[in-house]
């Protein structure tokens, strides 16, 4: 009882002190016409204010301090012994936020003790990695984005945020708007891919859907932008690896996500574990203090990532724990993950002079405000009512929505012998791979919320529909399932069951083969350096194929996979990748023709690994064209073609679609109108991406032979046509300069408009 009243007095006191600010001539506290200025609430800068005004140094450098929960780790584990040592520092206001500690029950009881038992009872913010789901779980990040459906990857969020919020969760890394271009990279499955303009728009997308109109209301979460940044350019496609990358790539394909979730007001930042051009991103001032939170103005918090401040020592940047507090507490990183090395150092380190309070009282009233804008000081507990939890978690309304999410994030490849869509009635279909009656895989790598075995699996989806007889073989199984998020997978290598499958096969009339990759193959820490089939599946996928042709291959994985002998061979191949609780229903839906597939690739497939990173939207070189038939001295391979296996923004459908009538018009100074006719030329209904490409040809900075610049997702019953009308401005027509000045120049364009980034569909303006 005691404690509660500490609480009630600290936050009595502070509204009372808010209640005597300084007023200026208006009327209004000074305070409160720069908050406003500056987009801030003034009620709440008048609270963070007089709340820290309240604080002593420790407790405000206990706020930039974030302990993981004892019994769940999403990191190197830390040792047995700071359990304890947590406990008192939590007891001691000396910890502003938790992370992995999830379910109402268990948040209450932490949040308990932060209100109820520190001196000023500021209430914990409870962060978790709700990344493609919580319990009820979406397709992977990369899969969503394959739908380039904006609304439906809104909603995803959205639905994701109140099954977290439900179980006390307010603060999710997410969204990961990490640019790739390298398919070794295990964390592609986390990103929305190659492309900055459809990543910004998915940032958006997915930042509005997190955290909601009304960032108090019980339903909403804070998002994190996250890695801040270049995370996505490890060299060599190994994570965590050195990023090293000009001006030009960093302002024009790293940032103008992490710009776009900032503009639609994430609240928070996570900065990343690599380092950029010789800085660890931990302690880089020229990105946290001169470029988010000066040119961008962002107003919200930076939390490192687990342990990255600690990691500048391995780095050769900091000698000691001490000197990596300072550089990164100078360089504005805002809370510690699990370094321990704020609240160990920072005290000292303001007393010494080494970093000034003010970087710490800015950090304090960053966090205080986010935790003020989440409705905590009204109540603490309110994301965690065990009632609530028990009616949200897992409903109908949320179990509809990956679904819908799931069915629009599939991308078919292949679709010849007109296998796909499957008749209803009478056949006899062998189902086959071990991925098929897999419940766990098709989770995806982030699932930590979710429990083991809730999917439905490809084999339950195909047995809803009762038709045809489906027989299934398992065949050999290429990975131990059951695999903890921090150990790495192993393979098989046992050919067992591979003779049953083949005679099911030469059973069948169709061969549905579901291989690819475990979920636990991708993720953070999961970099490969082949990206092809594994073995033991291509042998089988060949053993299967020769008894039997008729073969669809329903592909599941985290990252594009160079499947050549696959694309020459196999007469259809659905992209599946992980999707999440409904997959199995997903799929069946989409092989039964109950939704017409709509989803594009939003990174290229290469052909092999060598041409790696590949990606559509390169420069051109000096030597871009084979000069003669034979001569070797342009740009190329001399035992790889230049062209991926699939290209960005490739994905077919049931139906056909043709282009035409491409016009410009309206041009003008940094302007011009582009409309295109589409026509749903084939048999069934379906949507089209339209895609909108420029290429600026000429400039004073090397511009990319394409850039994606528009897109629109268009319905069309079958013989239907529709005119799509895109508006190019300044936003599309420019580019940042290697000064990271955001320029437009005249001159001429090209633009390209079709169903892939390989249309050839294309026109041309001048701009003056
Ligand atoms: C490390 C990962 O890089 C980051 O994305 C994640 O949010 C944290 N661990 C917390 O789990």
């Amino acid at each position: 009882m005691k404690t509660r009243l500490n609480y009630v007095w600290g936050y009595a006191l502070a509204v009372l002190f808010c209640a005597c600010g300084n007023t200026n001539d208006t009327g209004k506290s000074a305070d409160t016409n720069v908050a406003s200025q500056q987009g801030l609430n003034p009620d709440i800068e008048r609270k963070v204010d007089s709340l820290l005004s309240l604080m002593t140094l420790e407790e405000k450098i206990g706020q930039m301090n974030q302990y993981t929960g004892f019994w769940e780790v999403t990191g190197p584990t830390p040792s047995e012994g700071n359990q304890a040592l947590k406990y008192e520092h939590l007891k001691k206001g000396w910890v502003g936020s938790m992370l992995n500690v999830t379910g109402a029950k268990e948040v209450t009881a932490l949040q308990k003790i932060a209100v109820e038992e520190t001196r000023l009872g500021i209430p914990l913010i409870i962060g978790f990695d709700v990344v493609h789901g919580y319990k009820t779980v979406s397709p992977i990040p990369l899969g969503e984005a394959a739908s380039w459906d904006l609304e439906a990857i809104q909603r995803s969020a959205e639905v994701a945020a109140k099954e977290a919020a439900a179980s006390g969760i307010n603060w999710t890394f997410a969204p990961m708007v990490d640019i790739s271009r390298d398919a070794r990279w295990g964390r592609v499955m986390e990103g929305a891919g190659e492309d900055p303009f459809l990543g910004s728009k998915i940032a958006t997308a997915r930042v509005q859907g997190f955290q909601g109109n009304d960032l108090s209301s019980n339903s909403t979460i804070a998002a994190c932008a996250k890695h801040f940044a270049a995370y996505g350019f490890p060299e060599s496609g190994k994570d965590y690896n050195t990023a090293d990358l000009g001006t030009s790539t960093l302002y024009n394909v790293v940032l103008p996500p992490f710009k776009a979730a900032n503009d639609a007001g994430a609240r928070t930042f996570m900065n990343s574990f690599n380092e950029l051009n010789g800085i660890p991103a931990t302690g880089d001032s020229f990105l946290q203090r001169q470029i988010l939170k000066g040119d961008w103005n962002f107003n919200g918090f930076v939390v490192s990532d687990w342990g990255s401040i600690g990691e500048m020592i391995a780095h050769g940047y900091a000698k000691d724990g001490k000197v990596a507090a300072k550089i990164a507490a100078n360089a504005g990183s805002d809370m510690d993950m699990e370094s321990h090395l704020y609240v160990e150092h920072l005290s000292q380190l303001v007393k010494d002079g080494a970093v000034k309070e003010a970087y710490i009282d800015d950090a304090t009233r960053r966090i205080l405000r986010v935790k003020y804008e989440l409705g905590l000081f009204e109540d603490p507990y309110k994301y965690s009512n065990e009632t609530n939890e028990a009616n949200v978690v897992g409903s109908t309304e949320i179990q509809e929505a990956v679904l819908d999410m799931a069915k629009k994030s599939i991308v078919l490849l292949k679709n010849e012998k007109q296998l796909l869509p499957l008749q209803k009635e009478g056949l006899n279909i062998a189902v086959i791979g071990a991925l098929a009656n897999d419940k766990t895989s098709p989770l995806g790598n982030w699932r930590l919320g979710a429990k083991n075995g809730t999917a439905v699996s490809l084999l339950e989806g195909l047995q809803a529909y009762e038709g045809n007889t489906i027989t299934y073989v398992q065949g050999p199984n290429f990975v131990e399932n059951d695999i903890a998020f921090s150990r790495q997978l192993e393979f098989n290598t046992s050919k067992k069951g591979l003779e049953e499958a083949v005679s099911a096969a030469k059973n069948a009339d169709v061969v549905l083969m579901a291989l690819g990759e475990h979920a636990m193959q991708t993720g953070e820490g999961r970099s490969q350096a082949n990206i092809e089939m594994d073995p033991l599946q291509q042998e089988l996928l060949e053993a299967v194929y020769n008894a039997n042709s008729n073969v669809v291959l329903v592909l599941s994985n985290g990252r594009p996979l160079a499947i050549n002998w696959a694309n020459e061979n196999i007469p259809a191949i659905l992209e599946t990748w992980h999707l999440g609780t409904q997959s199995g229903n997903a799929i069946a839906q989409v092989l039964y023709g109950d939704y017409n597939p709509s989803g594009k690739l939003p990174m290229t497939f290469p052909r092999s690994v060598g041409q790696v990173p590949i990606y559509y939207n390169h420069k051109s070189s000096g030597r871009p064209n084979e000069p003669s038939p034979g001569e070797v001295f342009w740009s190329h391979y001399t035992d790889e073609s230049n062209t991926p296996l699939y290209p960005f923004g490739y994905g077919l459908s049931y139906t056909s679609f043709e282009y035409n009538n491409l016009q410009v018009s309206n041009i003008g100074k940094n302007r011009a109108t582009i409309s295109v006719t589409v026509t749903n030329t084939g048999a069934y209904s379906g949507k089209e991406v339209v895609q909108l490409y420029i290429q600026d040809i000429f400039a004073s900075v090397t511009r990319p032979v394409k850039e994606l610049k528009g897109f629109e997702m268009v319905p069309l019953e079958s013989g239907a046509s529709k005119t799509v009308t895109f508006s190019l401005t300044e936003k599309e027509l420019g580019f940042y300069d290697n000064q990271g000045k955001y320029i437009v120049e005249p001159g001429g364009f090209k633009v390209f408009v079709g169903g892939s980034s390989t249309t050839d569909l294309e026109s041309k303006f001048t701009i003056n």
